[in-house]
């Protein structure tokens, strides 16, 4: 074996049993049963999401408040029964967890951490280096000096005190962004300018440093669909997993984000294409923060709701033909609870129903895709 494909192997294989799963590629085929087929069919009497990843090793989890600030105490209570990882939606964000230099508050982030022990669920590490959700002092660093120093502190502070409590870490968060015209198409950002393209790696080797078990992921978002621009992102995004793989720069996972958008087509050749590639390369696959963004369809929220399932099977399937991820999260679980609000408005005035369960938290026909794809129903070959 040539020796970076023997290296290839071997990280493959230490990592693999440290994750107790193999990155399974999957024979193409087809679907069973198009989603909410059965009409009859009442979803409120199936067993959970968390309950089918049993056979399959494939987690869920959603993201959220930190219970300590989370007044939603039912919807709090569904996060447990539904998934077995909880994502933290800011609580681990930098503003939150080093607000000034040196002042660690761990509050939210612990509050997640014991929520998730006490109902056997997993805790995901969103997320260590970002271009935003810093605090000005972070944001107003000018030196590669000051922002080294600040990139350990924080590293070693925080992964330390989550050791064997985070079950993946995303280190870095969206370091791609074609639209500021930078070399190699990464994002502007206070480490860009800084350290330059190195912090990425000197990041992954900062927190491998601190914690050798943990998997560490690189996350990303807006390579799904047809269009000049998710072409220029997947080709920045695979070039620098390739770079960071012929840097021996500790990533195991790629973090797919998936912000899916209904009204959008899938561009399935290409897609396929890049997570090949990626999974080559000797990475993990993970879908780390599902919605499907529904502002831009037509119809009734039945048919809405119809629409956003297909959709998301679409996408899984596409995933899945390639590799099975090691977990599948949404961001955030009920409709009465999204980010996507904050941004976005139907023309209709209607509000989003982009998650699995609806505002009265009643399971949607993407749950049942979901239910599917996390029990691991593979295509079958045709
Ligand atoms: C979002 C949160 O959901 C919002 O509440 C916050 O206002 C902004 O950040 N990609 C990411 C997440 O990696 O951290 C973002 O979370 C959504 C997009």
């Amino acid at each position: 074996m040539p020796q970076n494909k023997q290296a290839t192997a071997a990280r493959l294989t230490r990592r693999s049993a440290i994750l107790g799963l193999a990155g399974t590629a999957l024979a193409g085929a087809t679907l069973r049963s198009p989603p909410g087929a059965r009409a009859d069919f009442n979803l409120e009497l199936e067993p959970p999401l968390r309950s089918r990843t049993r056979a399959s090793g494939i987690r869920y989890g959603c993201a959220g408040a930190a219970p300590i600030v989370q007044p939603d105490r039912i919807l709090l209570e569904k996060f447990a029964i539904e998934a077995n990882i909880f994502s933290p939606e800011g609580a681990l964000k930098w503003i939150q967890t080093e607000p000034l230099p040196g002042k660690f508050d761990f509050a939210e982030g612990d509050s997640i951490a014991a929520f998730a022990a006490r109902n056997d669920m997993l805790m995901h590490g969103h997320t260590l280096v970002w271009y935003t959700a810093n605090p000005d002092w972070v944001a107003n660093l000018r030196t590669g000096q000051a922002a080294q120093a600040a990139l350990e502190r924080h590293i070693n502070v925080e992964v330390s005190h989550y050791r064997r409590k985070i079950w993946a870490w995303d280190v870095v968060n969206e370091a791609i962004e074609p639209d500021d015209r930078l070399a190699e198409d990464y994002r502007d950002s206070v480490w860009l300018r800084c350290l330059g393209a190195g912090y990425i790696d000197l990041a992954f080797r900062l927190t491998r440093a601190v914690d050798p078990q943990v998997p560490l992921c690189l996350s990303e978002y807006g390579i799904e669909y047809v269009g000049p621009k998710p072409r220029r992102r997947r080709a920045a995004l695979l070039a620098l997993l390739r770079k960071l793989r012929e840097q021996n720069t500790p990533v195991d996972c790629l973090s797919l984000q998936s912000h899916l958008e209904a009204h959008q087509t899938f561009d399935r050749a290409e897609l396929t294409g890049f997570l090949r590639e990626v999974v080559k390369l000797g990475y993990h696959l993970m879908i780390t923060e599902l919605d499907v963004n529904d502002c831009r369809i037509g119809g009734s929220p039945d048919q809405r709701d119809r629409a956003t399932a297909r959709h998301l099977a679409e996408y899984l399937d596409i995933v899945f033909a390639v590799a099975k991820p090691l977990s599948i999260a949404t961001w955030g679980l009920s409709d009465r609870s999204t980010w996507l609000r904050q941004y976005w408005k139907r023309a209709d005035g209607s509000p989003l129903r982009p998650l699995p369960l609806d505002a009265d938290l009643k399971r949607k026909p993407m749950w049942a895709v979901l239910a599917r794809y996390l029990a691991g129903q593979e295509r079958q070959p045709t």
